[in-house]
């Protein structure tokens, strides 16, 4: 079995977690809407992620919607006292599945009463914020409105510790003047290295930053750089592109997506990787190439 140990902790609000997580969003149907086609296998995914060591699962209402968070209550509830659900609020679907802003104080306050309803849990340990001025990326604008609504929430006892997700670095010193804010989740992979100072500065303040997307997301990572460093070190691409990651930054937490066992095992095994300086060398052209 992959020991998650291996590759240290860090502090997610008032938690110390394993640097190693799970991400539940592949866990929903087609397109992250409806129910999956086969709800016993992702039972099993989440069962095994945390009989593997795994201690951190980032979710949101919004995935299926509600779909994900019931299927992690089926499979884990009573949770163990160790893990940490990270779930994450700002919105909503549309019939056809589109993601459709959802911010105001009503919309907040509805959507952590989902959380809270279809995980089964009385308080919600970390909700990041995830910000949506615009369909394409993080876009300037301030979060003050939005970061005061869940900060009611935070205070009447619905949630215990804030993140954002979705920000720019502005946006981050915005909601840091406002409050704690014990996590950051951006877009960040080998090839999408647009939070590379962020994410040092983070760190500096020993804050956890936690990349969505870690394997390129609804199109997983391809290079030929990448395919090389794995076939030297008798690993796969995604393998890599994990360690790689977690050689990046102390702070950085891994929460990559997967609906399959299998690739939940081969994913875990990254903890076991050993990258070179000279692989670090190569991986680095493939950010330089962009
Ligand atoms: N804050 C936000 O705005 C935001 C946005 C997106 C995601 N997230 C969170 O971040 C988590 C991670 O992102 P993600 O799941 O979208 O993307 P990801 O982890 O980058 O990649 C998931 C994709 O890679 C495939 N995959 C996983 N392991 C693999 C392997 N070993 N070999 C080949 N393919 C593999 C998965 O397919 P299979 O299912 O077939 O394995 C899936 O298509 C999500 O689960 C979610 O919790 C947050």
């Amino acid at each position: 079995m992959t020991h998650l140990s291996k590759v240290g902790t860090f502090q997610l609000g008032g938690r110390t977690v394993k640097r190693f997580g799970y991400g539940a969003m592949q866990l929903a149907g087609p397109g992250v809407f409806g129910p999956p086609k086969d709800r016993n296998a992702a039972l099993a995914v989440l069962r095994e992620a945390v009989k593997s060591g795994v201690d951190h699962i980032d979710t949101s209402d919004a995935y299926g919607p509600h779909v994900t968070n019931q299927i992690i209550r089926e499979a884990l509830h009573p949770y163990p006292k160790d893990l940490v659900i990270v779930t994450k609020v700002g919105a909503t679907r549309g019939p056809q599945g589109s993601w459709d802003p959802a911010f105001s104080a009503e919309d907040l306050t509805s959507q952590v009463h989902d959380n809270l309803r279809n995980l089964g849990v009385d308080t919600l340990e970390v909700v990041n914020l995830r910000i949506m001025f615009n369909a394409l990326g993080p876009a300037e604008g301030s979060i003050e409105a939005q970061l005061s609504s869940l900060m009611k929430l935070q205070r009447e006892g619905k949630v215990r510790h804030i993140g954002l997700s979705n920000v720019t670095a502005k946006q981050v010193e915005e909601g840091r003047a406002m409050t704690e804010i014990v996590c950051v989740q951006n877009l960040y992979n080998l090839a999408h290295r647009h939070d590379d100072a962020l994410i040092d500065s983070l760190a500096a303040s020993g804050i956890a930053y936690v990349p969505f997307f870690p394997l390129g997301g609804f199109s997983p990572l391809q290079s030929s750089a990448l395919s090389d460093v794995a076939r030297q070190l008798g690993a796969t691409p995604m393998q890599v592109a994990l360690a790689w990651l977690l050689r990046r930054s102390p702070n950085i937490l891994l929460i990559p997506g997967t609906s399959s066992v299998e690739h939940l095992r081969e994913n875990l095994a990254a903890a076991e990787l050993e990258l070179s300086e000279g692989a670090m060398k190569a991986l680095e052209r493939i950010t330089s190439s962009r």
